[in-house]
């Protein structure tokens, strides 16, 4: 059975432009793949606590040595683990706000970014251990920021990914979101169109193996 994870990470829940459009991109992916299982995680309504030393402190305990409050805290960390070790693809609604990701999806990186289990140093430098995976990630911006150097989203959140080992990974943009109908709407549509085509590319080009 496919396993796709889609992160709505908009402040506006469902109702934001990136969720729309990871929205869209899972519908079209489920009907696509039968018997397929879509998890939603919606950051805005269910966010992950902010990381703190005590937290960090209970990840890095071995689970025998754990407190109680610290097994509570890790548990958080393990099950956003065990989900995304277990999907095959993994679908991000990501807005900018202030030139950065929304504040939710920082402390869920942070959450799952557990050396040993989602990554390892070795003597060539850290090697991400969730591999295999497809990500997509529905980028929308008020403004025009792609391919400028301002746009440090992109790298940051290609970057993290990659140290985790996904590595396969595709960046649609809806940008111009705020700049009037005449930039805001084609743009949106043909992001849109990105999302319905790219879902019923999967199980042809990248999931039939
Ligand atoms: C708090 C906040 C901060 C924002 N910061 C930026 C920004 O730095 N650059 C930009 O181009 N647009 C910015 N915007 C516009 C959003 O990127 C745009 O509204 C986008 O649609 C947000 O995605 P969403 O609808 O999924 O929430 C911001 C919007 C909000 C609400």
């Amino acid at each position: 059975m496919r396993n796709l994870l889609q992160l709505n990470t908009s402040l506006f829940s469902n109702g934001g432009r990136s969720s729309q459009l990871a929205d869209t991109f899972a519908a079209d992916w489920q009907a696509a793949n039968p018997g397929s299982n879509v998890v939603v995680r919606d950051l805005a309504t269910n966010p992950v606590p902010h990381l703190t030393g005590e937290r960090f402190q209970a990840f890095l305990t071995k689970p025998e040595d754990r407190t109680k409050a610290q097994r509570r805290e890790a548990d958080v960390s393990d099950q956003l683990v065990a989900e995304i070790q277990a999907a095959d693809v993994l679908v991000i609604g990501l807005p900018l706000y202030n030139y950065g990701v929304p504040s939710t999806l920082k402390a869920y990186f942070d959450h799952i970014a557990r050396a040993g289990i989602t990554f390892r140093y070795t003597a060539n430098g850290p090697e991400g251990l969730l591999k295999g995976k497809k990500a997509y990630l529905f980028a929308t911006r008020g403004g025009i920021h792609a391919g400028f150097p301002r746009d440090t989203q992109t790298n940051y959140v290609r970057d993290f990914l990659a140290f985790l080992g996904i590595t396969d990974v595709e960046f649609i943009y809806a940008e111009g979101l705020a700049m009037g109908d005449a930039v805001a709407k084609p743009a949106f549509e043909k992001a849109s169109l990105a999302a319905h085509r790219l879902a019923s590319l999967v199980p042809e080009n990248r999931l039939a193996a």
